[in-house]
């Protein structure tokens, strides 16, 4: 493991090497939406204790029976709906448009980092603010799809309506892919906040950047299963840790 430890010291060496790589990536998770009231998938409390996401976001379960999928995921499209970026979505913001982060790779379907205003957001896992045809393929915002019928139809085919994100069973979008290694390959240093690390292949795209020599910084309030390999570990919440990176990035660059 890398060091961890006193959090003002680690946050200074994390800025220290976000500066001297230049270009950063991120690697979010669930974590950095819980400020925004939505729980995480392996968390205490919330939507998840309910339904297991294994099984409402399961294709095979879907296609058998969407209107039973659709009853729990109606309840879970209600809260993402209703959620605002945190300081931590913001902070990661401030970082693009300070000229240091290149892409933010999330693995959240909840269309937050956009909301915050980042430009460049790897959709690892797809989305559900958008809804797919599985027939035609057309896609629709969500919002404005009504779900007093479920399972909703396509109003142009008539076709089952599904969430565009990745469910079990299904294969990442190439595009994420592919765009999430590129984009990797030419960072000297990856942030990878409010993740278990326990989904693959997210969870390895940080061992890949390390093996490509990027520094990893870890931010979350509990050790994950990459914590073992990340070069420094700052523990704790992304939404306090993050803007305090940003203050720090802000004052390393006024000093030049
Ligand atoms: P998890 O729910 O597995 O993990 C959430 C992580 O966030 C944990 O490590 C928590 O310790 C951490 N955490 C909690 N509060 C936090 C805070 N305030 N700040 C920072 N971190 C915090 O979520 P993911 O790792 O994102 O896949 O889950 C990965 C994938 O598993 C999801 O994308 C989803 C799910 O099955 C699909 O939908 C395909």
């Amino acid at each position: 493991m890398g060091r961890s430890g006193n959090y003002k010291e680690l946050i200074s060496e994390a800025v220290e090497r976000i500066v001297a790589a230049k270009k950063i990536t991120a690697l979010t998770g669930a974590g950095i939406s819980v400020a925004s009231g939505i729980m995480p998938f392996r968390g205490k409390g919330g939507l998840w204790e309910k339904y297991d996401p294994s099984e409402v976001a399961e294709i095979n379960r879907f296609l058998m029976n969407p209107g039973k999928s659709w009853i729990a995921l109606k309840e879970i499209q209600q809260v993402v709906e209703k959620a605002l970026p945190n300081a931590a979505h913001f902070a990661l913001a401030k970082m693009e448009e300070m000229g240091y982060l290149l892409s933010v790779i999330t693995q959240n379907v909840d269309g937050l980092h956009q909301a915050a205003g980042n430009k460049r957001v790897i959709e690892y896992h797809g989305n559900t603010i958008r809804l797919l045809c599985l027939k035609c393929h057309a896609k629709y915002p969500s919002k404005e799809i009504s779900l007093e019928t479920l399972p909703p139809l396509c109003p142009a085919c008539k076709g089952v309506l599904k969430p565009d994100a990745v469910f079990f069973g299904e294969m990442i979008p190439a595009d994420a892919q592919s765009q999430s290694l590129i984009d990797i390959m030419q960072c000297g240093a990856m942030l990878v906040v409010g993740t278990s690390a326990l989904v693959e292949p997210a969870a390895s795209l940080p061992r890949t950047g390390k093996r490509n020599g990027a520094f990893i910084i870890e931010v979350n309030p509990e050790p994950s299963a990459l914590t073992r390999m990340v070069d420094l570990f700052i523990e704790g919440k992304a939404e306090e840790i993050l803007p305090l990176m940003v203050d720090e990035l802000l004052k390393s660059s006024e000093g030049k």
